[in-house]
């Protein structure tokens, strides 16, 4: 791996981007673009204050944009068709509510917002567990911004973008994908410490990749069983008597007086952040074999501690393990399907990405994608 050049959306993206632009509103836009991202290690801990261990892709939602006269957000999505941004938001429970969402928490932190014409494109994969979704907000508040005039700091933008998701999608995820969308530096992780929010930049080996490959299982994080795993993690710590489980160690959580359920979640998490800790150490060390192990770890504990994996999965993340060059494999992401990580060695990445999509064919029966990702840094504008 390349660990220190940048990287930016491909070129075809963007011309699309702006062919798209010139012929539904014409002129020159400002263009910006964020990335989707992996997840080495640290599953559902960022909520609870916890550390995680994440690196932007090369992936980009790439945002064009330019003031108009007549005072309407217009937004057109390469991927999902054109809405005019109504401004008291008003949920539609569709993709427009995460570019709506995000103008509502612009416009009540005192962005003014002047009227606009947006045309979005991406190829992050969506459902995926690569936050598509954390991807087109951070380049559409970026956009915003830029066509406000109004300077704010990608930590800020993290910010807001996950208050977008909270209060107005109705997802109540963490920090995680919106900082590293924001904030991620080419050919590194960052370990983030989601009480303190700041972060660590941990170097990706040369000679290591990331191989991600799709399940084609598609989560419906806003439907509940993320809420409710975030739930169980609030009741575990409201019963152990410490303010989220970031506070909470082995010894509490076994000894301590939490339904069956309710500990497992619980166990997971403090376990899981230890993970981090030791999967950071192991990449810095350049041990794969343990990077790997770790990972596998975090898949068997999301699968039978933390219970949000899926057969298909389970079964990706198991065949992934037996080929030459990986060291070790995981479901990413909130879960319920979506994607799984593999680390492998870098010579050996794309054939094992042919071989596991062979394997997952006849074994599914379905034709799924993969793809080996380059680590990218965080939201920018482009030039021309
Ligand atoms: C989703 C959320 C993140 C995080 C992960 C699970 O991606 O957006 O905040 O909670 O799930 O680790």
């Amino acid at each position: 791996m390349d660990t220190k050049a940048d990287i930016h959306p491909p070129a075809q993206l963007i011309r699309q981007v702006e062919k798209a632009f010139k012929e539904r509103f014409d002129g020159a836009p400002r263009l910006f673009s964020a990335p989707g991202r992996i997840n080495i290690v640290g599953e559902h801990t960022d909520y609870s204050e916890g550390w995680v261990l994440p690196a932007a892709i090369d992936r980009f939602c790439v945002t064009a944009i330019r003031p108009n006269q007549s005072g309407a957000i217009r937004v057109l999505s390469l991927n999902h068709g054109e809405v005019s941004l109504p401004r008291q938001f008003e949920r539609r429970g569709d993709w427009a509510d995460y570019p709506a969402g995000v103008s509502a928490v612009l416009t009540t932190a005192g962005v003014d917002i002047p009227g606009c014409d947006v045309v979005i494109g991406s190829d992050v994969p969506e459902g995926a567990g690569v936050s598509s979704s954390a991807a087109l907000e951070v380049s559409f508040a970026a956009a915003l911004l830029g066509a406000a005039g109004h300077d704010a700091t990608p930590f800020q933008i993290a910010r807001w973008c996950q208050r977008a998701e909270n209060d107005y999608v109705g997802m109540p995820c963490g920090i995680m994908d919106q900082y590293i969308s924001a904030q991620g530096a080419a050919g590194h992780a960052l370990q983030i410490d989601c009480r303190s929010l700041s972060h660590t930049a941990i170097e990706i080996p040369p000679g290591l990749a990331f191989l991600v490959i799709d399940s084609l299982v598609r989560h419906q994080l806003v439907d509940g069983g993320y809420a409710a795993r975030r739930a169980d993690c609030e009741t575990a710590a409201r019963t152990l008597g410490v303010t989220v489980l970031r506070d909470a160690d082995i010894d509490m959580v076994t000894s301590g007086d939490l339904d069956e359920r309710v500990r497992k979640r619980a166990l997971h998490v403090v376990q899981e952040n230890a993970r981090v800790f030791e999967t950071g150490d192991a990449l810095r060390r350049n041990e794969p074999a343990l990077a790997g192990d770790l990972m596998n770890q975090s898949h068997e504990s999301l699968q039978t501690l933390f219970e949000v994996t899926c057969p298909e999965t389970d079964a990706l993340a198991a065949e992934a393990r037996q080929l030459e060059g990986v060291y070790g494999a995981r479901q990413m992401g909130g879960g319920f399907g979506g994607a799984v990580l593999a680390l492998v060695d870098a010579p050996s990445a794309h054939t094992a990405q042919e071989e596991i999509v062979r394997r997952y064919e006849s074994a599914a029966g379905v034709r799924t994608s993969g793809f080996v990702c380059r680590i990218a840094g965080g939201v920018r504008e482009l030039s021309h």
